[in-house]
């Protein structure tokens, strides 16, 4: 264990980061990389940016809902991210008569502020490596399940003693490097997270899906909340007695103003990266995974923006739901482009044979070839999951029936049913308030019909191809579910859920449900037949990987192969450092580092939905009314580019300058470098931030929320 420990604190020094400002790094080890930061531009200690004996910039730094980041700006609680990322809270508010999403919300004072049932925010307490703790009783020659046994039981021995302390503390252990290191994360969760502010979708989803993902952008993608705790400043549910949260640390907003070459740096969650997969892991994305995802998603994402274009309800109604799905499905084709174009395959395979090359005879020896035989046994199979969460798991009506049925409880012993109403009733209200039932029957029809067309027979599910069968074609199948299905009918459902005659009785009824069987079939087969096979090569393939993995920090290291160590992302607190810079997408192009309220004018257009901007935006661009905000050309910033390597989850990430204040609100990613997640291109990949100046901008101009602004503590 001490020699493999040994590695890993070598690694990240002997293996020189040969392309810049590529990484993810631990706060808790950035001494590690602090003179690297400071050689850059930074002017703070590591001590600032992470400690557990003083308050640091960390203490201002939250996990946001289950997948974004967000930072707090005031003494009294006050916490800045991204508008996407207040998303679904601004739109469960929403309704046709208080359309919070398209005319923005602005609480005036305190008990204007909105609370929001299941949101929390997470503070870092504090991050340690546990790896010999989490490794104690593993001997090398146990099998790779009895290892994941003896993980579990001692991450869980770890995480009890975190939750003992009570105060809202919970812990999660981590895997880090495929299982060769583990950390331990100590967070204080808070609950009581209500809604402040959010500019109408105008401005905060300004280019919509048309230009998520892209390069000059213009979107004033933020929105804020505060947290509220008890007395004591300890979590508490939330509560009327509850009062803003006092933070440790917040961040002062600069309005210098950013110029390219500037040094920033990114704190926040980014959620996955794989950065160290084999060749043939990045062939399965490239030519399989992507390419049907997308289609599958082209699909679904026609049939949405056709209703939602004839209907404002179902505008409202679809919003998130299709903005999630256009997301990622925007970003798979950047990906795949960066990925080809990068020649990743090809250079990681070349890597590989010079590593096989090397590793002959040796500790690592067959492993490239092991993983390689892996990954072709995984395909089929790893296709057909694929399927199933794209298609299968995207019908609305089956999930739901599968929500609903989950609130029957069966007692394992004795076999009695039953039923929590309550459960039931948080179902029928979240579901029946979005769903459109035109849009789910022609997804299920065009999804079916893909199944149908690119599942080989012989992975097909039984029920599925019986289906097909009996009803002749997935129109029919489609009219039968959702003409006869019970959970198609709000008012039938309600009846009967407070009709039935014993939980027991209601069940067996729902069972026989038509949406009820759609599901419990599919997820029957895909339990029994897919999942089985997957889990048990990815096992395989997880231990290949962490010999992989340490294999490829000794070669580097020993053949003085130029090349980063970092941990893959996995939604764990991380610094990203880099510099404002703009890039060269294509030939006789280059894009500069920062937009203006300009460009915002050029886009604006009534006629499209993505570019319609607020009346007021148009008058004080007019006549200029840009108060303190304007920059030294005279126009107000808006966003800016940096060479900063973040992923999903980074999305409302502070972006900090060298003297550790807020400068701008990361969420997103130019569209040529989404392979970022696979492969770093230093001079394609950039991250998008909103400048900060153009959210004091909005705040005071056009939301005339000047009392958020006093709260603030600007700097020079
Ligand atoms: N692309 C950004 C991210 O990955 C922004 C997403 C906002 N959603 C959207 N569909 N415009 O989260
Ligand atoms: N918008 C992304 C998020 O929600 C960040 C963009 C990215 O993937 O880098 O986290």
């Amino acid at each position: 264990m001490k020699k493999i420990l040994a590695i890993f604190a070598l690694a990240s020094i002997m293996c020189i980061n040969a392309k810049a400002d590529e990484g993810m790094w631990l706060p808790s080890l950035i001494s590690q990389r602090i003179t690297d930061m400071q050689e850059k531009g930074f002017r703070l200690d590591a001590e600032d940016i992470y400690s557990i004996n003083q308050a640091s910039l960390k203490d201002a730094v939250v996990l946001f809902g289950r997948g974004c980041t967000g930072e707090l700006i005031s003494s009294e609680g006050l916490l800045l991210t991204n508008h996407h990322c207040g998303y679904s809270q601004i739109q469960y508010h929403s309704s046709v008569e208080h359309d919070y999403l398209k005319d923005g919300f602005w609480a005036m004072n305190r008990s204007e502020e909105l609370p929001n049932p299941g949101l929390s925010v997470s503070f870092l307490e504090r991050m340690e490596d546990v790896t010999d703790r989490v490794l104690e009783g593993y001997t090398p020659d146990m099998t790779e399940e009895q290892r994941v046994a003896v993980v579990k039981k001692n991450s869980d021995a770890i995480l009890e003693e975190v939750s003992a302390l009570g105060n809202g503390l919970r812990g999660t252990v981590e895997a880090l490097y495929y299982g060769n290191q583990y950390f331990l994360f100590v967070y204080r969760q808070y609950d009581d997270v209500r809604l402040v502010g959010a500019p109408p979708s105008s401005i905060g989803k300004f280019g919509g899906d048309t230009d998520n993902w892209v390069w000059p952008r213009h979107t004033g993608d933020f929105s804020m909340f505060r947290i509220y705790a008890d007395k004591n400043n300890n979590p508490a549910p939330y509560s009327q007695d509850n009062v803003p949260y006092k933070p440790k640390k917040f961040f002062h907003i600069s309005t210098k103003g950013v110029q390219e070459g500037d040094f920033t740096f990114i704190y926040g969650f980014p959620g996955r990266t794989q950065e160290y997969i084999h060749s043939e892991g990045v062939r399965y994305i490239e030519e399989l995974g992507d390419p049907h995802k997308i289609n599958l998603r082209t699909l679904r994402l026609d049939i949405m923006n056709k209703y939602q274009s004839q209907s404002q309800k179902v505008r409202i109604q679809y919003s998130s739901k299709n903005a999630t799905v256009a997301n990622a499905w925007k970003k798979w084709q950047g990906e795949v482009k960066g990925i080809k174009k990068m020649k990743t395959v090809q250079t990681k395979q070349a890597f590989e044979a010079a590593f096989d090359k090397w590793a002959a005879g040796g500790e690592f020896d067959g492993v490239i070839a092991k993983i390689d035989a892996l990954y072709k046994e995984l395909e089929p199979y790893q296709f057909a999951t694929d399927y199933y969460s794209e298609t299968v798991r995207a019908i609305e009506l089956s999930n739901f029936a599968s929500s609903v049925m989950a609130a029957y409880k069966v007692d394992k012993a004795t076999g009695e049913v039953t039923f929590e109403a309550a459960k039931a009733d948080a179902a029928l209200e979240s579901f029946y308030k979005d769903w459109y039932l035109p849009i789910d029957k022609e997804c299920f029809v065009a999804l079916m019909t893909e199944f149908d067309k690119n599942i080989p027979a012989d992975f097909k599910c039984d029920y599925f191809t019986k289906q097909m069968k009996k009803y002749s074609s997935a129109e029919k199948w489609a009219d039968a579910i959702f003409s006869k299905s019970i959970f198609a009918d709000q008012s039938k459902l309600e009846k009967f859920l407070a009709g039935q005659k014993s939980a027991a009785k209601g069940r067996a009824k729902l069972l026989q449900d038509p949406a009820t069987e759609f599901a419990a079939e599919f997820s029957r087969w895909y339990a029994s037949q897919i999942q089985p096979v997957t889990s048990a090569i990815n096992q395989d393939l997880q231990l290949a990987y962490r010999d992989y993995m340490r294999g490829q920090m000794v070669y580097c290291r020993t053949q003085r192969v130029p090349k980063a160590f970092y941990p893959d992302a996995n939604l764990t607190l991380r610094v990203a450092y880099g510099h404002i810079k703009g890039y060269q997408p294509s030939d006789a192009t280059y894009y500069l580092p920062s937009s203006t309220i300009k460009g915002i004018m050029e886009k604006d257009n009534p006629e499209i939905f993505d570019y319609n901007i607020p009346q007021r935006l148009r008058d004080i661009y007019a006549q200029k009314d840009y108060g303190r905000w304007a920059d030294a050309t005279g126009e107000v910033p808006v966003c800016f580019i940096a060479t900063n390597h973040t992923t999903g989850g980074n999305s409302g990430s502070p972006v900090i300058n060298a003297d550790g204040d807020l400068i701008g609100l990361n969420f997103d990613r130019v569209w040529e470098g989404t392979m970022s997640d696979i492969v770093f291109d230093p001079e394609i990949c950039r991250n998008i931030s909103l400048d900060v100046r153009y959210v004091l901008f909005i705040i005071d101009k056009v939301a005339d929320a000047d009392h958020l602004l006093e709260e603030m503590v600007l700097v020079e």
